[in-house]
C-alpha cells in the first residue's frame, strides 16, 4: 500500500503508534523523539527478561546480544560493527571524545557558531583543563552555498588546529551541513573531525566509513525513535587506541572474547541496557514504514509549515537552500522566547522549542509520522493570536 505523502488520513495508520497526552500537539521530535508503541513493547520485553533471570541476562547473554544490536546499527549507518559502541546519547559520546583527545597547551579546537550549547560547554571544560583554546568559526549569513560553509570553517584552521567539532544537522537552526566536504577539508590538513550527528540518524543516509571522520556521535531517541537513553559513538580505527570511557568498571564480561577498544563500554557497572538492545526494533519499524516515505512525509509537513509560517510572519525560514530535512527554524518578530513558548503550551497545548540565537528569536518546527497538517494549522492560528497580543 502506497501512502500519499500529503494525505493525512493515509498516515493515521502510523500515527496510532504514538500516544500523547490528550490535548497535546507535539512539534518537538527534534529534542525528545518518543518511541512508537512497538519499540516501547520491545524494550519492556528486554526489561522483563532482565528481571526474570539477571544472571543469564548480564553474565551469559549481554555481550552477544549487544554485539547483535551493534551489528544492526552499524549496517544502518555504514560502518564496521567493531568501530561503533552504544552510549546513552550524543552528549555522552561527545564527553568520551573530549576526555580522550590528547589536547596540549596552545592547541586549537574549532567549533562552528551553530553548535549545540552543551557541546560548547564540553569543549570549554576540555580546553580549560588542557590549556587548549576554542576557536569559533562563524558561518556565513545567509548561507548560500556548501562552498561558503566549508570555506568559513577552513578559514579558522591554523597550524595549531587539532580538532574540528561540527554538527551534521545543527540544533537550533536545523541546517544540514555538508559533512563530507567539511571532513575532506579538515583531513587534508591533518585535522581530526568529530561530527555531532544526533539529528542525522534516520533523516539522512549515513555512510560513516565513507565520511572518514574520526568520531561521530548520535542519539537514537530523536529521529530514529529508539528508546530514550540510546545512542552511539563511532570511532575511526586510527583514533581507537586513545579512547577511554569516563566511567570505569570491569570492562569485558566474557574473558573468552578477544580484547577490543570498546570493552570498557560494555560493562559500566550494573545498569539497564534495554535501550541499546531495542535500537534494532526502531530500525525495523522505520523499515516497515519505508525510510524514503518516512522522510518524504516529514519533509512535506515541514514544507507546509514553511508556507504557513512565512505567510504569517513575513520572515523567511532559516535555510541554506534545500539543506533541511524534518525540521526547520523560523525567525519570529522580536520578543521574549520563554513566555511565548509557555503560552503556546498552556493556552493551546502546543509543545515547540522557541529560543534566542544570535539576537534572533527562533521557533523550530519538527514533524514526524504522528503529525498532521491540522497540527500546523493550530500552531499558526495560536501563534498569530499570541503575536497579536504583543508576545
Ligand atoms: C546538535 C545537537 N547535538 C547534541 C545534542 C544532545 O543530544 P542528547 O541530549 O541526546 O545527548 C542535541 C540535542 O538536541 C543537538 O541538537
Amino acid at each position: 500500500l502506497t501512502l500519499r505523502v500529503d494525505n493525512d488520513d493515509d498516515w493515521s495508520v502510523w500515527r496510532r503508534e504514538w500516544s500523547f497526552l490528550p490535548g497535546i500537539t507535539y512539534l518537538n521530535h527534534g529534542s525528545f523523539g518518543p518511541p512508537p508503541r512497538r519499540v516501547v513493547d520491545a524494550q519492556r520485553q528486554w526489561q522483563d527478561a532482565l528481571a526474570s533471570e539477571p544472571m543469564d541476562f548480564y553474565v551469559r547473554e549481554l555481550e552477544p546480544n549487544l554485539a547483535g544490536a551493534r551489528a544492526r546499527v552499524a549496517e544502518f549507518v555504514g560502518v564496521r560493527t567493531d568501530d561503533l559502541v552504544f552510549v546513552e546519547n550524543s552528549t555522552y559520546g561527545m564527553n568520551v571524545v573530549a576526555s580522550s583527545v590528547d589536547l596540549r597547551p596552545g592547541d586549537e579546537v574549532v567549533l562552528t557558531d551553530h553548535e549545540y550549547g552543551a557541546v560548547f560547554r564540553i569543549w570549554q571544560r576540555a580546553c580549560q583543563i588542557s590549556g587548549a583554546r576554542i576557536v569559533t568559526a562563524k558561518l556565513p549569513w545567509p548561507i548560500e552555498s556548501t562552498d561558503h560553509v566549508v570555506d568559513a570553517i577552513a578559514a579558522s584552521f591554523t597550524p595549531k588546529t587539532k580538532l574540528l567539532i561540527c554538527s551534521h544537522i545543527t540544533s537550533l537552526t536545523a541546517l544540514v551541513l555538508p559533512a563530507e566536504e567539511i571532513c575532506q577539508a579538515a583531513r587534508k590538513r591533518g585535522i581530526a573531525v568529530c561530527i555531532d550527528g544526533p539529528h542525522a540518524l534516520a533523516t539522512l543516509d549515513l555512510d560513516l566509513d565513507g565520511l572518514d571522520c574520526d568520531y561521530y556521535t548520535a542519539s537514537g531517541h530523536k529521529w530514529l525513535s529508539a528508546p530514550f537513553g540510546s545512542g552511539f559513538l563511532y570511532v575511526h580505527p586510527r583514533a581507537q587506541p586513545s579512547i577511554r570511557p569516563p566511567i570505569l568498571s570491569w570492562g569485558r564480561v566474557g574473558p573468552e572474547t578477544p580484547e577490543r577498544w570498546y570493552d570498557e563500554f560494555n560493562w559500566l557497572g550494573t545498569r539497564d541496557p534495554s535501550p541499546f538492545l531495542t535500537v534494532p526494533t526502531a530500525i525495523e519499524f522505520l523499515a516497515d514504514v519505508g525510510i524514503d516515505p518516512y522522510r518524504a512525509r516529514c519533509r512535506r509537513l515541514v514544507d507546509d509549515a514553511r508556507i504557513k509560517i512565512e505567510e504569517l510572519t513575513q520572515l523567511g525560514a532559516i535555510t541554506a537552500g534545500d539543506r533541511y530535512v524534518s525540521m526547520l527554524a523560523f525567525p519570529l518578530p522580536a520578543g521574549e522566547s520563554r513566555p511565548l513558548q509557555l503560552a503556546l503550551r498552556q493556552r493551546f497545548g502546543i509543545e515547540i522549542p522557541i529560543s534566542d540565537w544570535q539576537g534572533r528569536r527562533l521557533m523550530r518546527v519538527s514533524c514526524h509520522l504522528y503529525n498532521r497538517r491540522d497540527d500546523l494549522d493550530l500552531l499558526v492560528r495560536s501563534l498569530a493570536e499570541l503575536l497579536r497580543l504583543g508576545m
